[in-house]
């Protein structure tokens, strides 16, 4: 294809700004030819078998998991990279000191030579995209043209994509352009690697323009654009503007004996449990006593304020890109279920057999090829997984997926959860006194770093709402409009702090977690109802020991729960600190309710 303007599409496009779009990207990146994605299973039958072919995909063994294949990413390729994520609004001040920021106008020059010919050899595939059911008000749609086949199929998993999204747009209907490549042109005679990609990366947005641009990378976040891209940083700007909420919270619904059902949300940071407790399943005794759970999604959580005057909730994805390592039948059936076929596995191992393996799945077996590819052995002193290795599985095949899942009037929500990885300092749980004291208490929240993004893990950082990776704008001003929603809410969620990561001396979990995290959900279903006291305490309400329940929890007792709902002054004096080290680089546009919670905490602990 020349580099001058393309006159013509090899397909109708409905769309005449989306037909310029399209011509005017591929007179940059001059690919090879261009194909326009309809989302059907033929299409994905065509893709995956290609993908085989190149070596991208191994074919799993149909018997074990029907119609799902492997992927190993390139080493250099395997989780998201905040330190090349850019937000580049007009005003610095308007990306905020917790973001990247480069001037629009030298980004885009500087990612056009990039994107310049960055193509050539491949196919540029047109991804009709639409987060959010598709009838519902708040669904944005958008259109990824990437040179990666295995992002058109894990978009397939992911959210509503084809043909169906063509029709919604319909003639003069806007969409968020996105653009995605590779970054790895082939020249001719040059022979294909499995997983191309490029040494440098960038994760490039243009909030006000409303438009994302990726480069160089091929694997989650990075390159499926309609999941942290759109539905998170440029929602969240979007939503800031209309009255909304974008945020990286699971939702999930509880319904005690009495048929009474609870909805709540919870943002933890990546890799702290989300996909494991939007998928719980109760343990025995609450199962037998009439309790049951529902998922309406893993990651992000779209709310505003609802006809019924409370929150409202919508996932827009509809799939899970979950994290395999620790994923069990023990720990997890609802997403062993849910990836049991037509699921995409990435750096994950592969058995004798043809099935896969990760660590924390079952005892390991003999022989493994580990995700790099080699011959693995459980003496050889490698991980078999990588720790970001994950699934890509349609949300319907959760066996608990909630009947309102896809409802455009989303759920209503009575609770919102916040936590992270606390080894020290955090009790099990407790509750804030009020909507503003909620929002200091996301605001503050803090998690050790995990393998979910590239770089150092294991020391704390802090992590507002699980959001720092993830806000398309100024963190203070996403504080203001947190703060802001409480006076649209006519019925607010009550707002709780968990900690399930909390270890002793001698470094062993404090809480057994997982299907137990059903009783501390217990707790905070009964304190939204009313129906149990609190304890109060200089930083929330707290459970009793009477009323938080366990039977059959073998070995906890009272001394045990004490210990995971010590709250240490010593400890939370070094705590206030480092957050306000926090609040200190947000100065500027740290709204003045939450420096006051600030002060109110320090009087109640003196
Ligand atoms: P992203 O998809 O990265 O946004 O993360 P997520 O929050 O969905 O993470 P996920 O649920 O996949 O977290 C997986 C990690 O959390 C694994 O290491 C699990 O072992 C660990 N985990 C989940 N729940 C618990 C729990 O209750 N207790 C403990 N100790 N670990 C848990
Ligand atoms: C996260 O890191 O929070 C994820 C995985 O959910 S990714 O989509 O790669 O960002
Ligand atoms: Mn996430």
């Amino acid at each position: 294809m020349s580099t001058n303007e393309l006159e013509k599409l090899p397909f109708d496009c409905p769309n005449a700004a989306l037909d310029k779009w399209i011509r005017k990207m591929a007179s940059m990146c001059q690919p090879e030819r261009i194909v326009l994605c309809d989302g059907t299973q033929q299409e994905w039958d065509r893709l995956t078998e290609q993908l085989v072919e190149s070596e991208t995909l191994v074919r799993l063994n149909p018997k074990l998991h029907p119609n799902s294949f492997l992927a190993r990413s390139h080493p250099s390729d395997t989780a998201r990279v905040e330190d090349r994520t850019f937000i580049c609004s007009l005003r610095e001040s308007d990306a905020g000191p917790t973001n990247n920021w480069h001037q629009p106008d030298k980004m885009r020059s500087m990612l056009k030579e990039k994107f310049h010919g960055s193509m050539r050899g491949r196919t540029m595939y047109v991804v009709p995209f639409c987060m959010g059911p598709i009838d519902s008000p708040l669904a944005l749609v958008g259109v990824e043209l990437t040179d990666s086949p295995y992002v058109v199929i894990s978009m397939r998993i992911m959210c509503h994509m084809g043909q169906k999204v063509l029709h919604k747009l319909g003639a003069h209907g806007a969409f968020i352009p996105c653009l995605h490549s590779l970054g790895a042109p082939l020249e001719p005679g040059q022979s294909d690697v499995p997983w191309p990609c490029n040494d440098e990366k960038y994760i490039v947005h243009f909030p006000e323009t409303r438009e994302v641009w990726s480069y160089g990378s091929g694997y989650g976040g990075n390159a499926l654009l309609g999941k942290k891209c759109v539905a998170l940083r440029i929602a969240s700007t979007i939503a800031r503007d209309h009255g909304w909420m974008a945020e990286h919270m699971l939702i999930m619904g509880l319904e005690s004996p009495g048929g009474a059902k609870t909805y709540l949300t919870a943002a933890f940071p990546s890799s702290c449990g989300k996909t494991n407790l939007a998928m719980i399943t109760p343990p025995d005794k609450y199962l037998q006593a009439g309790w049951k759970t529902t998922l309406v999604g893993d990651d992000i959580a779209w709310l505003w304020p609802g006809k019924s005057g409370k929150l409202h909730a919508i996932n827009p994805e509809t799939g899970f890109f979950g994290v395999a390592p620790g994923t069990s039948w023990q720990s997890n059936p609802g997403a062993m279920h849910a990836l049991a076929k037509n699921t995409i596995f990435t750096n994950v191992a592969l058995t004798d057999e043809g099935g896969v393996w990760w660590e924390g799945l079952s005892p390991a077996p003999k022989h493994l090829i580990d995700w790099t590819g080699q011959d693995w052995t459980p003496d050889c002193g490698r991980l078999a997984a990588h720790p970001n290795s994950r699934f890509t599985a349609p949300a319907e095949q959760c066996p608990n997926i909630d009947p309102s899942w896809q409802d455009p009037d989303g759920v209503p929500i009575d609770a919102i959860v916040f936590g992270g990885r606390r080894p020290t300092t955090m009790p099990l749980v407790f509750q804030a006194f009020d909507w503003t004291h909620g929002v200091f208490l996301g605001a503050t929240q803090g998690s050790e770093t995990t393998p979910a993004a590239t770089g150092l893990v294991g020391t704390v950082r802090r992590d507002p709402m699980a959001m720092l990776p993830f806000c398309g704008y100024n963190m203070g001003d996403y504080f203001a409009h947190w703060l802001d929603m409480r006076s649209h809410i006519r019925r607010l969620p009550r707002i709780f702090h968990v900690n399930w990561f909390r270890k002793d001396a001698q470094g062993k979990f404090l809480w057994p977690g997982f299907r137990e995290n059903l009783r501390v959900l217990e707790w905070i279903v009964k304190r939204c109802q009313g129906r149990v006291p609190g304890y109060e305490t200089p930083i929330g309400w707290t459970p009793d020991w009477e009323d938080f329940c366990v039977e059959g929890l073998e070995g906890f007792d009272e001394a045990q729960f004490d210990a995971a709902m010590e709250f240490r002054r010593e400890d939370f004096l070094t705590e206030i600190t480092s957050q306000n080290q926090f609040f200190l680089k947000l100065y500027h546009s740290m709204p003045k309710e939450l420096l006051c919670q600030h002060e109110l905490l320090m009087a109640r602990m003196a």
